[in-house]
C-alpha cells in the first residue's frame, strides 16, 4: 500500500513484475515473425507501457516503426461513453502494413475495435493488438487482444501511463484506488 497525494493505492503490479511481462509479450510478438511492423501506440494510457514494449521488442530483435493516435472514449468520467473519436492521428501510410496497436486496457473493448477497424479500412495488411491489461468481464464487442499482459480484475487501476481524472499517471506500477476522495 502506498499513500500518494492522500490516497491510498495498493499495488497490482509492481514495476519489476510488469518488466518481465513486457520481456515475455516481447518474445511471443517475435516469435509471430513480423516483417515491416508499425507499432501504433494508442494514447494517453499506454504510453508508458509502449515505450517499455518496444524496448523489450528491441531486446527481441525487432525494429518497429513506432506511431501514436490519441483516441478518446471518456471525457473526464470513469465510465466509457462508447462514442470513440480521433483526437490525434498517425502520420504514416496504414496501407499494405503488418499493424500492433498497443493500449493500456481492454475493457468493453470499443476504444480497440475502432483503432483496429480504422487501421483495416486504410488497408492494412494485418492488424493484431496488444493490451497490458484484460478486463474480460467487462467487454461488450467481441474483439479479442493477441497479445495481454494480464488479465485485470474488475477495478478502477491507475499508474503507468493510467489515470483517474488525469492524476496517477507516473507511477511506475499499476494500483487500485482503495479509498474514495
Ligand atoms: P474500452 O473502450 O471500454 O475497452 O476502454 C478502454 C480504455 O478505457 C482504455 O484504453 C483506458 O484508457 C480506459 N480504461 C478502462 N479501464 C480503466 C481503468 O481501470 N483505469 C484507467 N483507464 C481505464
Ligand atoms: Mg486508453
Amino acid at each position: 500500500m502506498a499513500l500518494i497525494r492522500n490516497r491510498n493505492i495498493n499495488v497490482l503490479f509492481d514495476a519489476e513484475t510488469l518488466a518481465e511481462r513486457n520481456d515475455a509479450l516481447a518474445g511471443q510478438i517475435a516469435q509471430h515473425g513480423h516483417e515491416d511492423l508499425l507499432v501504433i501506440a494508442v494514447l494517453k494510457g499506454s504510453f508508458i507501457f509502449a515505450a517499455d514494449l518496444v524496448r523489450s521488442l528491441y531486446k527481441a530483435g525487432l525494429s518497429p516503426e513506432i506511431e501514436f493516435i490519441t483516441l478518446s472514449s471518456y471525457g473526464a468520467d470513469t465510465k466509457s461513453s462508447g462514442n470513440v473519436r480521433v483526437v490525434r492521428d498517425i502520420e504514416s501510410e496504414v496501407s499494405g502494413r503488418n499493424v500492433l496497436l498497443i493500449d493500456d486496457i481492454l475493457e468493453s473493448g470499443r476504444t480497440i475495435s475502432f483503432a483496429k477497424n480504422l487501421m483495416l479500412e486504410r488497408g492494412a495488411s494485418s492488424v493484431e493488438i496488444a493490451v497490458l491489461l484484460d478486463k474480460t468481464g467487462k467487454r461488450a464487442t467481441n474483439i479479442t487482444a493477441e497479445y495481454v499482459g494480464f488479465e485485470c480484475p474488475d477495478y478502477f487501476v491507475v499508474g503507468y501511463g493510467m489515470d483517474v481524472a488525469h492524476a496517477f499517471r507516473e507511477l511506475p506500477f499499476v494500483g487500485i484506488v482503495s479509498d474514495e476522495e
